[in-house]
């Protein structure tokens, strides 16, 4: 039995073209050796911003999402005594910025369906905190609530307008974790918009797993305000704009001009591949409701489906859910069937981020953020890269159909 696994970057070299492409690019960098930025960064900034956000948002190339989210919080002062609410089912990242900047971490639970943040849940957090006279907003510690940052997961988009509603009623500031959803697109009310260009500000991540990933770490920050850009441009490098002349103290967020080139040659290809992982979520949901299993696991939720956009979901990942009573102890089930049939998968996020053994301090219990403990629980990532072939998609399907059997 040949494996299947959840990930595979090296099935990309029979594509002569990319290969070609991306040969071409590290040479042209080697040529030129602009390795820090450079003419390589700023062309990608300028296709990016015409091929993912429609000229709508500026972009800012840095070294990696998680440094990205860390160069926006400083721009945006974000410090001691201020807090910013995000959602506990996500990776690390998000979270994690906030307490390096020595702000509060206020957590939101996420709705069960789409694991994102949940609007109603956001809403009465909101309005159990203190608002001040100045329309300040305050936690019971004290802090005062600047920020929201929802979490766009595994391919499409969170309730956005819902989102960016209460963010206006309460004046703050909201940036998205566009990490896991380039090239996807939004029904808001105002008209379509895309992953990254919604809010004030957002941050990308072309890890190299991403759907649009570079050969090592990179990131990208969108934002609609080109005075706030420029502003990003300043933070990531060290808080220079003339060079040993620091306005602000910023950091190394720098992109490498590597990874610039890399990634210019592999845009042109983000639009295919992203059609094909589409056409692979739709192999799988063909074959799971063929296998008759739709009783037994729910699929990926797709919340902007109706609105008829082809990128309303460009599955990053294809995160099932074991649903009943004995969800967990077929959750193993099926992993035990996985592990001995050598199919790739994972579990995003094992253990949600308010019970991280780091987040201690904040006094969080099991139990306090529900929907994110079950979630994590049990959920299953499945194999969803845009080369995956349509027998190895039923093969995972059966795979699981068998480790269910007689349940
Ligand atoms: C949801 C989310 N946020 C943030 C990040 C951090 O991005 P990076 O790995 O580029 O630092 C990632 C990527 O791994 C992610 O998936």
């Amino acid at each position: 039995m040949t494996a299947i696994p959840l990930f595979d970057l090296s099935r990309q070299s029979q594509n002569a073209e990319l290969t070609a492409s991306i040969k071409a690019a590290v040479e042209r960098v080697l040529d030129h050796q602009q390795f820090i930025l450079g003419k390589e960064t700023v062309a990608l900034e300028q296709e990016m911003e015409a091929a993912c956000f429609d000229n709508k948002a500026h972009a800012v190339g840095v070294s990696s999402g998680t440094d990205g989210l860390l160069a926006i919080l400083i721009a945006k002062n974000i410090s001691a005594g201020d807090a910013v609410i995000t959602t506990p089912y996500t990776f690390f990242a998000t979270a994690s910025c906030v307490h390096r900047v020595g702000a509060q971490i206020v957590f939101c639970d996420i709705d069960p369906k789409t694991f994102m943040m949940d609007p109603e849940k956001l809403r009465i957090i909101l309005a159990s905190l203190k608002r001040e006279a100045d329309g300040a907003l305050r936690t019971a510690k004290g802090n005062r609530v600047k920020m929201i940052i929802p979490i766009h997961l595994f391919g499409t988009c969170c309730d956005m307008d819902a989102i960016m509603a209460l963010a206006q009623e309460y004046g703050l500031t909201v940036v998205e974790d566009a990490a896991q959803v380039i090239g996807a697109d939004y029904p808001s009310k105002e008209g379509v918009k895309k992953a990254g260009a919604i809010a004030e500000m957002s941050f990308v991540s072309f890890y190299p797993t991403k759907n649009l990933g570079a050969f090592g770490d990179a990131g990208l920050l969108a934002c609609l305000d080109p005075k706030m850009a420029e502003q990003l441009r300043i933070v990531r490098n060290h808080g220079m704009e003339e060079r040993y002349y620091h306005k602000v103290v910023g950091g190394n967020f720098r992109l490498d001009g590597i990874q610039a080139a890399v990634l210019r040659a592999r845009l042109p290809f983000l639009s295919q591949w992203n059609e094909q992982r589409q056409k692979n979520a739709a192999i799988y949901k063909e074959a799971f409701t063929k296998a008759g299993l739709l009783d037994r696991l729910a699929l990926p939720a797709e919340p902007w489906a109706a609105s008829g956009l082809k990128n309303h979901h460009i599955y990053h990942q294809y995160v099932i859910r074991i649903l009943g009573d004995e969800a967990v102890a077929q959750r193993e089930k099926i992993i035990a069937h996985f592990n001995k049939n050598q199919i790739g998968y994972a579990i995003y996020y094992p253990v949600p981020l308010h019970l991280q053994e780091c987040f201690a301090y904040l006094e969080h219990k099991p139990g306090a953020y529900p929907e994110s403990e079950r979630a994590a629980q049990e959920t299953l990532a499945l194999p969803i890269f845009p080369e995956l072939k349509p027998e190895e998609i039923q093969a995972v399907v059966a795979a699981i159909a068998e480790a269910l059997k007689g349940n």
